[in-house]
């Protein structure tokens, strides 16, 4: 179910740990990567891979809010709207990706381009609101720049 690439990573991943069961946080990441989220197959592929069961693959997984369980978008929005972004407009911005793009908090948008997920603090709060599109950070957003960024994401 792996593609050859991340079968290499996995073996070079499983060299750095003592057991298998140690390596499942970045195998469960790789999975996560290459399948877009971790599925009933995903986790039944770092199971027979690392040869754990897979109830502990899962178990795992569950776990940690950063492995998703659901599909997701092909980019993923994490907008804070905790206090300084509140304060500041993060709110409206919510409002705007529901209108614009048809996304809800935690939802994908119809098209399948824009996972939301609403964050707590990101560590912005003095040049706020702030967000990260995948792995890259924005902050100063409104409206505008907000739309100009996404632009970049098809
Ligand atoms: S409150 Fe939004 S980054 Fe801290």
């Amino acid at each position: 179910m792996f593609n050859e690439t991340s079968i290499k990573e996995i073996e070079e991943i499983r060299t750095k740990y003592p057991n298998s069961r140690a390596a499942l946080l970045p195998v469960l990441y790789v999975a996560q990567r290459e399948f877009g989220w971790l599925s009933p197959e995903a986790y039944e592929a770092v199971a027979d891979l690392l040869n754990v069961p897979k109830a502990t693959a899962r178990g795992v997984g569950t776990f940690y809010a950063m492995y998703k369980q659901k599909p997701m978008g092909r980019h993923l929005i994490q907008l804070c709207t905790n206090v300084s972004c509140m304060i500041l407009g993060a709110e409206k911005l919510v409002d705007f990706l529901k209108s614009k793009y048809g996304i809800e908090p935690g939802g994908m948008s119809p098209d399948g381009r824009f996972s939301l997920v609403i964050m707590e603090c990101i560590g912005a709060c003095g040049t706020a609101p702030a967000m990260l599109v995948n792995d890259n950070f924005y902050e100063n957003l409104d409206k505008k720049n907000l739309e100009e960024i996404l632009g970049k994401y098809q």
